[in-house]
């Protein structure tokens, strides 16, 4: 019998205006993001097993060395899950690791929402979307994001998914290859209360075109970003010059910065242009 085995992609995340509204007793900051994921990402391949096994492979592999495995969030979503099934259910995990870590893109989170999809087949779980999102949520705020896996608003610490739609502009991605820590960039930003006055509205119809910083969308992170690693305001800036590029900002808490197009080959033009002006960074094109 062939052993069952389901893949699935961890789409890299992508904020394209972070908004911090608020901050809540326990620290952590209110948001209101707008979210979209490329047609890129790390994969996460489960097949049937008698017990829970990781095998981190792939170009960023080596990032994770240092880390205990029971650290991964991928295991810990397996764990997870397998507490909510309340039996010793087993799975052979691989994390192709593609994706930058500690980059702003959500790879471990999207990782861990992918394991989840994933696991859920393997193991015919039978549990509520409701349960999933409080499984996701345990686990990092941007997991119930990815989980849902299309264009979102992310309101609250990432707990409230507002899906909406969005144009499918041209993305790229470029990475410094230098990783940021989250919660240095959310404890040393001085927000103030920068609201824009549609945050709480209901908007569910967005334009890529639209999310300029003229109309007040920005990422409320990139300054603090910047002071620790000012490579993110060249790359930011670099992005800008290139030929059709509309928008350029930084994505979550950094480093990672995008730009996005209208045209493939203008695109696919610019990542090869950022690749030879930063050798040293990870820069890839897609669409979001
Ligand atoms: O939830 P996640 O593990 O991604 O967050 C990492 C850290 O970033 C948190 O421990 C917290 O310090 C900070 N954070 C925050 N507000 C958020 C998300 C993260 O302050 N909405």
């Amino acid at each position: 019998m062939m052993t069952k085995e389901i893949t699935i992609t961890a789409s890299a995340k992508v904020n394209l205006f972070l908004h911090v509204t608020g901050k809540r007793a326990d620290g952590y900051h209110l948001l209101d993001s707008l979210v979209a994921f490329a047609d890129y990402g790390d994969l996460i391949k489960t097949e049937e097993s008698d017990k829970i096994s990781l095998d981190i492979i792939g170009e960023h592999a080596a990032s994770l060395s240092g880390f205990p495995i029971e650290e991964n969030l991928v295991w810990k979503a397996a764990i997870a899950l397998q507490n909510y099934a309340a039996k010793p259910l087993g799975a052979k995990i691989t994390l192709e690791k593609r994706l930058p870590v500690a980059s702003g893109i959500g790879g471990g989170s999207a990782d861990a929402a992918a394991v989840i999809l994933a696991l859920v087949k393997l193991w015919k779980l039978d549990i509520s979307e409701h349960k999933l999102s409080v499984i996701a949520l345990s686990l990092g705020s941007d997991v119930p994001v990815c989980l849902y896996g299309k264009p979102a608003l992310m309101r609250g610490i990432g707990e409230e998914i507002i899906p909406i739609s969005l144009d499918k502009p041209y993305i790229v991605i470029v990475n410094p290859n230098i990783p940021l820590a989250t919660a240095d960039i959310f404890r040393e930003s001085d927000f103030k209360p920068l609201l824009r006055s549609d945050d709480n509205k209901e908007i569910r119809q967005f334009s890529s075109k639209n999310l300029t910083i003229e109309n007040g969308y920005r990422n409320d992170l990139e300054n603090t970003a910047i002071k620790q690693l000012p490579v993110i305001a060249n790359i930011i800036a670099s992005i800008k010059e290139t030929k059709g590029c509309f928008l350029a900002r930084m994505s979550g808490s950094g480093a990672t910065c995008f730009g996005l197009y209208d045209d493939k080959v203008m695109a696919q033009k610019a990542a090869e242009e950022l690749k030879n002006q930063y050798p040293q960074a990870w820069c890839i094109n897609s669409v979001i």
